[in-house]
């Protein structure tokens, strides 16, 4: 039976050392991404979810702020690969989409890479669009609504 993964939300001053190296061997170097496109201005305005199992860093994923309408991003998702398929991955958006909801945003989106598009789906987000390429990687867009729009 595996452990339950714990995960923290941190801003990046906190989460920082712990999802660099998450994200580096994900999407750099398993993914081939860019080095430059990886890291980004939004990373120091973001909330980050760190997954931890067994006292090892095993995950990560960020939300961004909200926009003005309300709608929050979600982003970075990556879970070490030997992690993966253990509900890792899920802890962490569930953490995230937490977070969301207790900021009182309305909608969260995501560009999600076309072949987890499943994953997301498991809750709830919905693709809108056309597929599209992102660092050479087929995406979609992806939303969730988490609150009903208040009338007028
Ligand atoms: C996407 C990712 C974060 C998922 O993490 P994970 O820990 O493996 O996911 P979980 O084990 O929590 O899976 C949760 C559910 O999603 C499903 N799922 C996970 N990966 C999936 C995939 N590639 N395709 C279809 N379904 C998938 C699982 O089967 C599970 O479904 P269940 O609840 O019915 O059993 C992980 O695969 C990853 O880091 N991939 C590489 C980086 C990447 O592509 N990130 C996404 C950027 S959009």
């Amino acid at each position: 039976m595996h452990s339950c993964p714990s995960v923290a939300l941190l801003d990046w001053s906190g989460a920082k050392s712990m999802a660099q190296p998450v994200r580096r061997t994900v999407f750099v170097v398993e993914q081939g991404v860019p080095v430059e496109l990886e890291w980004d201005e939004w990373d120091e305005r973001s909330m980050h979810a760190i997954a931890t199992l067994d006292g090892k860093v095993v995950g990560t994923g960020r939300l961004l702020p909200a926009d003005d309408r309300g709608t929050v991003r979600i982003g970075r998702m990556a879970v070490m690969q030997e992690f993966r398929g253990q509900g890792i991955g899920a802890a962490i958006l569930a953490a995230l989409l937490a977070c969301a909801r207790e900021q009182r945003a309305r909608e969260a989106l995501l560009h999600a890479q076309s072949y987890v598009a499943a994953f997301y789906r498991g809750f709830g987000f919905i693709e809108r669009g056309d597929e599209f390429l992102e660092a050479g990687i087929a995406h979609v867009e992806m939303t969730l609504t988490l609150a009903a729009r208040t009338p007028g």
